[in-house]
């Protein structure tokens, strides 16, 4: 395996982020539990991700003066909820953007060729206007990731970023390899893939966890 170092990927490392991914990967965490860290967690990744967000300055009245005062420039930016996993990032997000535009792929991973099956596609026409944010929180192969951005590039996308919670390190290089212009964010890198293409330690199908389907 590479060395890490060669890996090109933000690793949100703050304290609170770390603490939740932990209970997070519990095998006893209630879906309740599990779907309200999650939740919680990507409002601290939405944070991390927007941080350079370009302001533009607007001129307000405070109760004692006029000032100019920073506010968010250019178009809204838009979400791309990987499904249906993505959905439980989304959530958060848009609590905390809540004029964000939201598109949505739909994808599922074949369980024998874990190759990327599309079922469902809808987004913004403008989309190539927008800084494009993708959500999902698990990157395994990548081979969802890497789908997911070459369908969104063919609409017009032309900045993006991936944000996931937990990744592996042969998602990592596959999708650095795909797509070298996507900035790419996770919570942790963990060991390795097992032979189902499962994250190990990881935290088990984040789909079902969330959801409560197995
Ligand atoms: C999970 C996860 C990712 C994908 C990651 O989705 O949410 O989309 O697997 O695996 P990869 O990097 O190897 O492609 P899944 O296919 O289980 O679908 P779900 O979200 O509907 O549960
Ligand atoms: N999808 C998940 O939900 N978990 C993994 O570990 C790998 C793919």
């Amino acid at each position: 395996m590479p060395h890490r170092k060669e890996l090109k990927v933000k690793i949100v490392d703050h304290p609170l982020v770390q603490h939740k991914l932990t209970l997070m990967r519990r095998r006893e965490e209630s879906t309740s539990k599990f779907r309200q860290l999650m939740r919680e967690i990507s409002l601290l990744l939405a944070y991390e991700v927007t941080r350079d967000l370009p302001l533009s300055t607007h001129e307000i009245d405070t109760p004692l003066a006029a000032m100019e005062a920073p506010v968010l420039a250019g178009k809204k930016l838009c979400f791309v909820s990987v499904l249906r996993a993505g959905n439980g990032l989304l959530d958060g997000m848009l609590d905390l953007l809540p004029s964000a535009r939201v598109g949505h792929v739909g994808l599922y991973r074949d369980p024998e060729t874990l190759v990327a099956v599309e079922y469902y596609y809808k987004v913004p026409q403008d989309i190539g206007d927008r800084l494009v944010i993708v959500v999902d929180p698990m990157l395994a192969t990548a081979n969802s990731a890497i789908a997911a951005v070459q369908r969104l590039k063919q609409s017009g996308a032309k900045r993006l970023k991936f944000v996931c919670l937990l990744a592996a390190p042969e998602g990592v290089r596959a999708f650095n390899g795909a797509h070298p212009d996507v900035e790419l964010y996770t919570a942790a890198v963990d060991e390795r893939l097992d032979e189902h293409g499962y994250i190990v330690p990881g935290l088990g199908d984040a789909g079902d966890r969330i959801y409560g389907t197995k």
